[in-house]
């Protein structure tokens, strides 16, 4: 009897848990001196999902001065770079289909925005990631660490 309460007791406990998907939300800003607003973000170990937005506060059109938000293992970095400039800017400097592609705003030019929302349950706490935009050229300025807290132990 006792035996059996506390089982549903810990089954309620890791179902309530599950069904709770946290999503912790981001802003960086982009300039038109390429640059990014901040050389790192940070996320605590409990969220789920990570919606970020990029707003870009320059006046300069995307073709001429874009800006994106790219995602990837930071040993990733350099081939996505280069796969997105191949990529070209039809396909906002991001190569379609890439799994090294983690997520990825799209283009956005002087006084637009845009926001992504993805899964980090899959990334490792502590892991070694980076962001930057992929526009050509930008990456050497515009680049980051994105960090994934570990649980507080
Ligand atoms: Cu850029």
């Amino acid at each position: 009897m006792l035996k059996s309460s506390l089982i549903a007791a810990v089954f309620a406990m890791g179902a309530s848990g599950a069904s709770y998907a946290k999503t912790c939300q981001l802003t960086i800003d982009g300039n038109d001196a390429m640059q990014f607003s901040t050389k790192e973000l940070t996320i605590d170990s409990d969220c789920k999902n990570v919606s970020l937005t990029l707003k870009h506060t320059g006046k300069l059109p995307a073709a001429a001065m874009g800006h994106n938000w790219v995602l990837t293992k930071s040993a990733d970095m350099q081939a996505v770079v280069a796969a997105g400039i191949k990529a070209g800017l039809a396909s906002n400097y991001v190569p379609k289909g890439d799994a090294k592609v983690i997520a990825a705003t799209k283009l956005v030019g002087g006084g637009q925005s845009d926001t992504v929302t993805f899964s980090v349950e899959k990334l490792q706490q502590g892991g070694d990631y980076a962001f930057f935009c992929s526009f050509p050229g930008h990456s050497a300025m515009m680049s980051g660490k994105f960090v994934i807290k570990k649980p507080a132990a």
